[in-house]
């Protein structure tokens, strides 16, 4: 294009030489030998063709930025994370209920387990003391210290009526009664003192005008299961005669 247009210039250009050529050439002919009046103006040339295009300008300045749109909404919450790392192990703990039940065992080993023991460790007064039996568990029980030798564990006494006797299975089972007056020990603890050892049983009935008792060479009553059976040995001195209507 620019060519073309190149071309068509350089056209133009020669016409107007040739243009001026003539126009000159009578001027200079008539004029060459004599110096007369100058000549009429020649007509003006004809407009020149208009230039090119130019190249487009150069890229203008970036404009300001703008003003800070308003925030979006919050986007929905994410997937959960993976567990963490295990931590480290935690510093041991106090010293606490091993101690304690070290210091019961050791308390349950010193103890007396029976009222024989207890008379012999210089307890001479006959009432109420906390022995060890079986496992180190504690009983409460009354001493007679004074009785046929004493240290003998008293597990019924009646006395003054004070105290109803015609009681139910469980009543006898767990015991009932007063330690001042009259009670019943329980089955269940009777069975777990006479089935640590042997035990000797005596029995002391006492009206207005005189004492009976009865000695038996051994005694143990069963567990609930077997309905506490009496298991009675033979009867090695008294004078209650052989009723054993007590039990
Ligand atoms: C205990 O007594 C109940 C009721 O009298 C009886 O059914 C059961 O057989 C007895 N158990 C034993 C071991 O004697």
């Amino acid at each position: 294009m620019g060519r073309t247009a190149q071309q068509t210039l350089l056209a133009l250009l020669c016409l107007a030489a040739a243009v001026c050529r003539a126009d000159d050439e009578p001027a200079t002919g008539k004029n060459s030998k004599c110096c007369g009046i100058p000549g009429p103006l020649g007509y003006p040339g004809i407009p020149g063709v208009p230039g090119m295009i130019g190249p487009p300008g150069a890229r203008g300045v970036p404009g300001a930025p703008g003003i800070p749109g308003l925030p979006g909404r919050p986007g929905p919450p994410g997937l959960p994370g993976l567990p963490g790392v295990k931590g480290d192990k935690g510093d041991p703990g106090l010293p606490g209920l091993k101690e304690e039940k070290a210091l019961d065992d050791l308390v349950c080993k010193k103890a007396a387990k029976n009222c024989k023991e207890l008379l012999a460790r210089g307890h001479t007064l006959s009432g109420w003391y906390t022995i060890y039996s079986k496992d180190c568990a504690a009983m409460t029980v009354l001493c007679d210290m004074h009785t046929d030798g004493g240290g003998w564990i008293v597990f019924q006494r009646r006395v003054d009526g004070s105290v109803d006797f015609h009681r139910d299975w469980e009543s006898y089972k767990r015991g009932f009664g007063c330690q001042g007056t009259e009670f019943w020990l329980g089955n269940d603890n009777i069975h777990q003192l006479t089935s640590l050892g042997k035990n000797e049983l005596r029995v002391d009935l006492r009206n207005l005008e005189k004492n009976y008792f009865a000695k038996y060479e051994s005694f143990s009553i069963s567990g609930e299961f077997q309905n506490y059976t009496l298991v009675l040995g033979d009867m090695l001195e008294g004078d209650a005669g052989k009723s054993r209507t007590q039990f």
